[in-house]
């Protein structure tokens, strides 16, 4: 053998040998480009005359989802805990939607409880995996991680409201990936829909130690007579919670006040969307065959049209 095909014999094998371990590093800070997102089922509203099955979720967050670059799978409520602990280290984040249940006795909170634990673990071990809250979805977060109710009620039941950004707002992981033009807007624009009856007040959270070492408020909002928190993410994990409705602007045409269609409503929802799927895009969880993926995504399921006077055009419903 001539030194130089040893040569090349040497160097043939280092980069055999050495190329699995580098793939392994680089798959391991790649990005998931295929990322899945569980959107929680709540318990269906009383008197729902296209109800079919005992849970739904409003086709609005899912298309929410798809317009940053995510796949969804429904988390069904009423399941067992070892169940939702299979699914979790499946999918790549989780959202808890809006609705209007009991958050701390429905199987809605039971399950939202289980899957923020399961979030709180994986991400103390190094397994990134986010959680967004819209809504109802911020108001069982703030009473998961406060572990009490400490929300009270605002007249915010239908109004479009332009945030008070707070300085964290500018370097915050959420913002700081927004257009600055798109920032001044909601700013100054009155394109936030608010649809809730509770709101978490500035002044529960700042008395709080449990929620103010948790959570860095984004910003704020006022009733006229209670500032309350609109916005908020986590210091330490890859938490977000939004007290108004980033899918409505896109998704939903029921005619009402708050509800806001403008260009600068439907770009806040897709940066915001983005962000959130960006976020599910690092974490590398999944399912261990196509065919059990294929299963679980909601593709499986139809939406029922509810017409556009309805508070949600288009819902998924489950047994
Ligand atoms: C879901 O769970 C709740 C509480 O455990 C129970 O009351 C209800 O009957 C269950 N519903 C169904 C359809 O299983
Ligand atoms: C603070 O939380 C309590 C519940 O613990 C609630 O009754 C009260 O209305 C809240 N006050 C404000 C100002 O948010
Ligand atoms: C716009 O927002 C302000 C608060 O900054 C609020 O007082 C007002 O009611 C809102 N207007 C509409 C039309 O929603």
């Amino acid at each position: 053998m001539s030194r130089l095909s040893q040569t090349v014999l040497v160097l043939t094998v280092c980069l055999f040998w050495s190329g699995p371990n580098l793939s392994a590093a680089a798959r391991s800070q790649q990005l998931n480009e295929r990322p899945i997102i569980g959107v929680l089922a709540q318990e269906k509203l009383p008197g729902d005359q296209f109800a079919r099955g005992f849970s739904y979720i409003a086709a609005s967050y899912v298309k929410f989802l798809e317009s940053g670059g995510a796949r969804v799978v429904p988390i069904r409520i009423n399941r067992t805990e070892e169940e939702y602990t299979k699914l979790f280290y499946k999918i790549n984040g989780l959202l808890l939607p809006g609705g209007d249940v009991d958050i701390k006795t429905s199987q809605f909170s039971r399950a939202a409880r289980i899957f923020y634990n399961l979030a709180l673990r994986a991400n103390n071990a190094g397994d990134y995996f986010p959680v967004w809250g819209t809504c109802q979805g911020f108001q069982q977060l703030s009473v998961l991680t406060a572990r009490k109710n400490l929300l009270t009620q605002t007249r915010t039941k239908a109004v479009a409201l332009p945030l008070t950004l707070t300085p964290a707002a500018q370097s915050s992981r959420l913002f700081r990936s927004f257009p600055k033009d798109l920032l001044r807007s909601l700013a100054e624009e009155n394109i936030t829909s608010n649809f809730h009856r509770w709101s978490l007040s500035v002044q529960n959270y700042s008395r709080n130690a449990k929620l103010k070492r948790f959570y860095k408020v984004l910003s704020t909002n006022s009733d006229g007579e209670k500032e309350f928190i609109s916005t908020m993410e986590a210091f330490r994990y890859p938490f977000y919670a939004v007290q108004w409705h980033p899918e409505k602007g896109p998704f939903e045409w029921i005619d009402k006040p708050g509800m806001v269609h403008s260009v600068s409503a439907v770009r806040t929802s897709f940066y915001t969307a983005s962000f959130f799927v960006s976020e599910a895009m690092k974490s590398q969880h999944r399912f261990s065959s196509p065919a059990e993926e294929e299963e679980a995504l909601i593709y499986n399921h139809q939406p029922v049209y509810r017409g556009t006077t309805a508070v949600f055009v288009q819902n998924y419903y489950f047994d």
